[in-house]
């Protein structure tokens, strides 16, 4: 992966490139959030279930672009260590809504290897919901190791890792209001 140089005014040295600006971003969950709209328009019981923390920038701003009655609701599971995905999916904080007949649409920040939606999604599909859609901000098609249908999606990526609009590595970058990828060497470098 060849990377061009870092502009100075970033605010980490490991930030290498914006693959999507806050323009970019808008114009997309406007899209979604009018798809949704239209979807859900006969649904008595919305509910936009996001994954802590990485959704929470994407999921506040999609649901102000729904125009149908909806609650919201959390839930935290962790897969992840530094940059690597694991297969073992831990449960951290459960959502609070009984999701029994409720519409639901579950929300990450990015698709990588699949694991966490595919666990979630299983274990959302046997508290019965009247139905269960995926929403994911990004995907890595590449580094799919289970497949499930992302029913709304905004940006396919190839396999960078990425920081900004709620993604983080370690923590660092949530706050940026652009996507951008990481240079891991550089990462790597930073923290030594
Ligand atoms: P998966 O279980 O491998 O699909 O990983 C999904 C989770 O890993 C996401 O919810 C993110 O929190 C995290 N993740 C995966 N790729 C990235 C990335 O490029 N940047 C930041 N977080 C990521
Ligand atoms: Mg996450």
């Amino acid at each position: 992966m060849t990377l061009p140089p870092n502009p100075p005014d970033f605010p980490y040295p490991f930030i290498a490139k914006v693959l999507f600006t806050p323009e970019e971003i808008e114009q997309r969950v406007n899209q979604l959030g009018a798809q949704i709209t239209q979807d859900y328009r006969t649904s008595e019981k919305l509910l936009l279930l996001g994954l802590l923390r990485g959704s929470v920038m994407f999921i506040t701003d999609l649901m102000r672009k729904v125009h149908h009655p909806m609650t919201m609701d959390f839930m935290s599971v962790s897969s992840y260590s530094g940059s690597e995905s694991t297969a073992f999916v831990r449960i951290e904080a459960d959502h609070k809504t009984n999701i029994a007949g409720w519409d639901v649409i579950l929300i990450d920040d990015i698709v990588d290897t699949g694991y966490t939606i595919y666990t979630v999604r299983k274990l959302l599909l046997d508290r019965r919901p009247k139905s269960l859609r995926i929403c994911a901000m990004l995907d890595k098609p590449e580094r799919h190791k289970v497949d499930f249908p992302i029913d709304y999606l905004g940006f396919s990526i190839p396999d960078y890792f990425v920081v900004g609009y709620g993604l983080d590595i370690d923590e660092k970058g949530r706050n940026l209001p652009y996507i951008a990828a990481v240079d891991l060497e550089k990462y790597k470098k930073s923290l030594q």
